[in-house]
């Protein structure tokens, strides 16, 4: 087990490398906050820019009083209009990796309802990826059927693995399977975290530092995101340091305590930073504690997916600012007003929203659906 979990995390931390002007034509004249900071890591680090920067920040008006506590949002659901939220910014990178190896087709894993998996197929077939998704269940409701229907209209092939487990072992036999045909597969990991997934937000944090500089906000105290697979929290845990900013991230989990606690998001933040001062030296050398961050346990309610009253109550509450969701978002937010109810005088707080608000396009219904599918979606005709 302790040799299959190294070879899993060598795999996880791999970066593919390519000659400076390789990877400039990659990007195509654009730039990110990360590489005008560091532009040696430019030189080292694949990307190409998926989205539109930097997304805006809004306040949002607190329905109850607070003494001076305000309260931000950071729009990452804007991020694109193909599809927007936490997926792109980790997508940029990834998939330049991809086309840096000439890959032409993806692989990825998620729930029936991922938006992981949707980004990437609608972002991957936009690039010209072909892109085959691994699911396993989660709980059923309106967003995953939304999604679901999107993985359709986009042209992904779909595959039941039932499990993670599951969907794990299929992704790798239809790696293997493409290969044989031929293809050259690039596997995408759940969730999009590896070490160069996490590069996604930490120049999204560095994006928030210059926003701050600029005195679109105040310096936050705190900054709400939910930990999922952790790579967003992680980035973000190392972006802010990297920033100046003292702001601490409240991680409210989301997943599984197995995947999303402190350890996992300690060693994806410390991994990454401790890469950075090796890619490039004048990074300054980061250690991260557990003052950087805290995991917020108490908002998952009975698991994954499944809606709790207080995350309903809370996207009722954004409701006229942003939609959120049920699996991550909507319980983030509650965690986060619970927060600015109880807050001391004059606190920032930030709530980084990481879903998607571009319209999901919709397949036709139910006939689109592999069979194995039909019985667990019931997808609305229209
Ligand atoms: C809307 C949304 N927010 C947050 C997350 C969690 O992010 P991460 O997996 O990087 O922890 C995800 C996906 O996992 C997501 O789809």
């Amino acid at each position: 087990l302790g040799g299959g979990l190294a070879i899993a995390l060598e795999r996880m931390n791999r970066i593919a490398s390519a000659r400076a002007d390789t990877l400039e034509r990659l990007r195509g004249g654009a730039t990110n906050p990360l590489f005008d900071i560091y532009p040696a890591l430019g030189d080292r680090i694949p990307w190409r820019p998926l989205g539109t920067y930097p997304t805006p920040l809004v306040e949002f008006a607190l329905p109850f009083s607070t003494p001076g506590t305000r309260l931000f949002i950071k729009r990452d659901d804007l991020a694109s209009r193909l599809y927007g939220g936490n997926k792109v910014r980790k997508l940029e990178y990834l998939l330049a990796e991809a086309a840096l190896l000439r890959r032409d087709s993806l692989i990825t894993l998620g729930a029936l309802g991922s938006n992981h998996a949707l980004a990437t197929a609608l972002h991957g077939a936009a690039l010209g990826f072909e892109v085959d998704l691994a699911l396993y269940d989660q709980p059923v409701t309106p967003f995953v059927q939304r999604n679901f229907s999107g993985f359709l209209a986009a042209g992904a092939r779909l595959h039941y693995g039932r499990t993670i487990p599951g969907a794990l072992l299929l992704a790798r036999r239809i790696h293997r399977r493409r290969i044989a045909e031929g293809r050259a597969p690039y596997f995408v990991m759940v969730g999009g975290t590896t070490r160069l997934g996490c590069f996604g937000h930490l120049s999204a944090a560095l994006e928030l530092g210059r926003q701050v500089a600029d005195g679109i906000m105040p310096e936050p105290d705190v900054v709400y995101a939910p930990l999922g697979t952790s790579g967003t929290a992680a980035g973000l845990v190392v972006g802010l340091k990297l920033a100046g900013l003292r702001s601490r991230v409240a991680a409210v989990r989301v997943a599984d305590a197995i995947a999303a606690n402190s350890l996992v998001l300690r060693y994806l933040a410390q991994d990454l930073a401790d890469f950075l001062h090796a890619a490039d030296p004048s990074v300054p050398r980061l250690t991260i504690t557990s003052q950087d961050f805290d995991v917020l346990p108490n908002y998952i309610g009975d698991g994954y997916g499944l809606p709790t009253a207080a995350g309903k109550d809370a996207i009722d509450t954004a409701a006229a600012a942003v939609e959120l969701d049920t699996t991550y978002t909507g319980k983030s937010f509650a965690a986060c007003l619970d927060y600015c109810r109880n807050a001391p005088p004059d606190r920032v707080v930030l709530f980084w929203n990481t879903f998607n608000s571009a319209p999901v396009p919709r397949s036709r219904g139910r006939a689109d659906a592999p069979a194995e599918f039909r019985h667990l979606v019931g997808l609305a005709e229209r």
